[in-house]
């Protein structure tokens, strides 16, 4: 063995525990992942389109992509179409419980590293992170698909600790970061310019959603981002589509498969009303519940109010309140004491992207807390019982409950999500020295995304004529003006 190769070997220790290069529940559920992956390709006309123009040209051919997203079937699509194109593919998910099993077996049994399951602990979350971050020689990837902004995180973090390794011994009572740093001073120890020789490779990273996006911008005004980011959240082909409406499919389905409760009739709180919060609340009202929204923005609370919902704030709703559903992408919204407070077998749940949204630490050490686990990982729902009688369930820990407790959005809304991350991806590979920022797709590409999954439903396009599209003041193919979308 040459030098080169056992420094390399040495990096990766800890990372490769079987000579595998994946990390999946079951290998055996492949074909049945395989079967899955068949049916949803159909559904995603955006990105099976994609591959068929740019397939030939590969257009990111020998880029190694890392990617830390969700691995449903959906991203399995995802994945095959980066590698379609031309890519070198390492995988993992953004969060515990949203692994498809078998989707995570069928991209491992198709060749392509993958690091993730359903129902992973804290610390082989990071792990996973860490093995889809380093490929086989030790080096990092060329671009990152990102979605929350772990990835993209760890780096940022590692490079920071590589300047000042006392950053990983700061005080914290949060867990998840001590984890972060134990996971880092394994590193530092190892090599310490391994993230200073990541960051300076990395061309760029595409961000899937809201939370990811307000992290990078908040690098981004710190000074500390490290290379340039496209937010692909805000094309409008992906927020007021996946957010809205793919929520508006899948909070239902993760809550009906937690509980199997009727929700018709019960009263649900709505905490948000941006895209996920109107995507929810309207999907409770379609249930036939009666909804209350709450809301921090003057404007998303005028337009709960025209949607006919009553606005009031969480502390107002604690007598009346069935289900709570967390939208905001913020913190504290349910406190330890509202739970407290709530209705005998109240249900709280959250869909923004992290599990900070409920205060379940502190819900944890509750005086007097008697807490029952009623269904494992493959569908967390627990039961806590306060001292004076009444009891909460809590839904997949507090994490993401469409993700945790159902299979997240269908095809049809991914494909147009996963259709901007592909062309955000190609983007990144034909600029790879664009300066250090938060950029967007064009107009232009949002329509083209709009476009490919028009024929699908049945729909055509009118076409403007010459005089109609001096009048508006567009061209007569667009792009056109943003001021009639909806939400
Ligand atoms: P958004 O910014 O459009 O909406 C968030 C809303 O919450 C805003 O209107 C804001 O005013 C409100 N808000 C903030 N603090 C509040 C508080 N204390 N009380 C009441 N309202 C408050 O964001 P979004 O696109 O709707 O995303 C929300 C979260 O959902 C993010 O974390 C995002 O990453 C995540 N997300 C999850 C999924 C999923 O499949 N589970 C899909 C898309 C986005
Ligand atoms: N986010 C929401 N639903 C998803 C899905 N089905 N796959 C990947 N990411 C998602």
């Amino acid at each position: 063995m040459g030098k080169k190769e056992r420094i390399n070997k040495e990096k990766m220790k800890d990372y490769s525990r079987d000579n595998t290069d994946y990390k999946v529940k079951d290998i055996n559920l492949a074909a049945f992942g395989r079967k899955e992956i068949g049916i949803a390709e159909k559904e995603m006309p955006g990105l099976m389109a994609t591959r068929e123009k740019y397939g030939p040209k590969k257009p990111l051919k020998g880029i190694k992509i890392m990617g830390s997203l969700h691995m449903t079937i959906q991203t399995a699509v995802l994945i095959e179409t980066l590698s379609e194109l031309g890519a070198d593919v390492r995988w993992c998910s953004c969060n515990i419980f949203s692994t498809q099993d078998h989707a995570a077996a069928a991209i491992a049994k198709a060749g392509i590293p993958v690091f993730a399951w359903k129902g992973e602990t804290l610390e082989e979350y990071w792990d996973c992170t860490m093995m889809a971050l380093t490929w086989p020689d030790g080096s990092g990837p060329d671009q990152i698909v990102d979605d929350g902004g772990d990835a993209t995180l760890l780096i940022h973090r590692g490079y920071a600790a590589e300047g000042n390794a006392k950053i990983l011994d700061e005080p914290t009572d949060n867990k998840e970061l001590l984890i972060i740093n134990n996971l880092l001073k394994r590193q530092l120890k190892r090599d310490k310019q391994h993230w200073h020789n990541v960051a300076k490779d990395v061309k760029g990273v595409s961000e899937e959603t809201t939370t990811g996006v307000h992290r990078l911008i908040h690098m981004q005004e710190r000074g500390e981002l490290l290379f340039q980011a496209i937010n692909v959240n805000d094309s409008v082909t992906k927020s007021k589509f996946d957010n809205v409406y793919g929520c508006r499919h899948s909070l239902p389905d993760g809550i009906k498969r937690a509980m199997d409760v009727l929700i018709s009739g019960k009263t649900v709180m709505v905490c948000g009303y941006g895209d996920v919060g109107k995507g929810s609340a309207e999907a409770m009202k379609s249930e036939k519940a009666k909804v209350i929204v709450s809301e921090i923005d003057p404007i998303c609370a005028l337009q709960a109010c025209m949607a006919g919902f009553r606005v009031q704030t969480v502390e107002q709703s604690l007598k009346e309140t069935d289900i709570y559903v967390t939208t905001t992408g913020n913190k504290d919204i349910i406190t330890a004491e509202h739970m407290s407070r709530m209705k005998d077998q109240a249900i709280v749940c959250n869909i923004g992207h992290f599990d900070n949204e409920i205060q379940m630490s502190r819900l944890e050490k509750w005086p007097g807390i008697k807490k029952e686990e009623i269904k494992g990982s493959e569908c967390p729902v627990h039961r806590y019982t306060f001292k004076d009688g009444h009891s909460i369930y809590v839904l997949a820990e507090g994490r993401l409950i469409n993700l945790g407790c159902a299979t997240g959005h269908p095809s049809f809304v991914m494909s147009n999500s996963f259709t901007n991350q592909t062309l955000a991806q190609i983007d990144i590979a034909a600029n790879p020295k664009r300066h250090v920022g938060v950029y967007m797709l064009s107009k232009e590409l949002d329509e083209e995304v709009a476009r490919l999954h028009l024929e699908q439903l049945g729909a055509t396009l009118t076409k403007l004529t010459q005089q109609q599209a001096d009048y508006l003041g567009v061209k007569k193919d667009g792009p056109f003006k943003p001021q009639h979308y909806r939400y």
